[in-house]
């Protein structure tokens, strides 16, 4: 592909939704390739010293309607890329421009070659003006694509200061992706649920495995489960984004059943590679397949909880998990008292 000479492309939404993937995976490897733009006497500042190849690409990508239905004229813009300033892990940046010009570009009206690599979508009055342009309401393929690709963005603009981390997490989650080791949950998982959150965590939590909920979105306890551990994290004076949040099996087990110890053991390496690239100060087993797992005990998390417990040189807490907690509301009074001892440890008066 020639970058310094890019031609617009004119594409359907239905075909940016098939290409979303393929543009995430593109942006994952882009971290890798700026990785060398950085001048290191600037490292904290992005700037001019560092060249995105995939923004100018991003720009080159113009989403038109379905010309069968009366889908939206959307143009897709890159996430704007901070040009001066020097993102931080709190600065999160805007969403993608949404803009959609009335006659938008079309691949045969466009200059072939355009002056620069960083030019904005090429204007053009050759198509006739779309009728009623609707930029707030885009298709559902659209709008996917455009969640996605803002999700995208703020992981990697938040993560911006240990690009490293972010490029070594993500290659280990390519080798995730990639498992085919557990044959039974190969078969029925949507995709495997890697791992989110502060790549520079003090605290990290590990679950069981996927549920239906996560399978589906790729995101570890965003279920009901889920939204109680985001209100332990808040009881906790956290927000989920400072915690990684990971679990022991990757893949979601048929009709939510354990994983079997074959399972726990194909994983393994998996969360022992998070956890050596995360060093955290404390980590939050969440329920009895976690603690047994990286305690590597038949003891259950009643006799576990209570005590501090070590992993590696790092300090281990038990809890009970969110899903016992939800059927099981006096054990909440429990799993409080070992947040305020995780507190504690994190030098956080609870
Ligand atoms: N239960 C877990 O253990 N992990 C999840 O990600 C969701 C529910």
């Amino acid at each position: 592909m020639d970058r310094s000479n890019p031609v617009p492309v004119q594409i359907s939404a239905s075909e940016a939704a098939q290409g979303a993937q393929q543009w995430l995976r593109m942006l994952a490897q882009a971290g890798a390739t700026m990785l060398p733009h950085l001048d290191q006497s600037v490292s904290n500042s992005p700037s001019e010293h560092w060249s995105d190849p995939w923004s100018d690409l991003w720009r080159q990508v113009i989403v038109v309607p379905e010309p069968s239905h009366s889908a939206p004229s959307v143009t897709a813009q890159p996430p704007a890329i901070p040009s001066s300033a020097s993102p931080t892990r709190q600065q999160e940046i805007q969403p993608p421009t949404r803009s959609s010009p009335a006659g938008s570009s079309s691949a045969h009206s466009a200059p072939k070659n355009p002056p620069t690599a960083s030019v904005a979508p090429v204007e053009t009055t050759a198509r006739p003006p779309l009728a009623e342009p609707s930029r707030t309401t885009p298709s559902p393929n659209l709008k996917s694509v455009i969640q996605q690709v803002e999700k995208a963005a703020l992981t990697t603009y938040r993560d911006w200061d240990d690009p490293t981390r972010v490029i070594q997490l993500r290659q280990l989650e390519e080798q995730v992706t990639a498992c085919t080791l557990c044959s039974d949950l190969v078969k029925f998982r949507t995709q495997p649920v890697f791992g989110v959150g502060n790549v520079r965590p003090r605290l990290v939590m590990i679950g069981e495995a996927p549920g239906v909920d996560e399978d589906r979105m790729g995101e570890p306890f965003v279920g009901a489960s889920g939204q109680l551990l985001d209100k332990i994290i808040a009881a906790m004076k956290l927000r989920r984004q400072d915690v990684y949040i990971l679990n022991t099996v990757k893949c979601r087990p048929p009709q939510n059943r354990n994983p079997t110890d074959t399972e726990c053991l194909n994983c393994r390496p998996y969360w022992e590679g998070q956890l050596e690239l995360l060093q955290p100060e404390v980590i939050v087993c969440l329920g009895a397949v976690a603690s047994k797992t990286l305690l590597q005990t038949t003891q259950p998390v009643g006799q576990l909880r209570g005590a501090i417990h070590e992993y590696r040189g790092v300090k281990v807490v038990v809890t009970y998990h969110p899903s016992y907690l939800l059927r099981t509301e006096s054990a909440k009074r429990q799993t409080w008292d070992d947040m305020k001892v995780v507190m504690n440890v994190l030098g956080q008066a609870p």
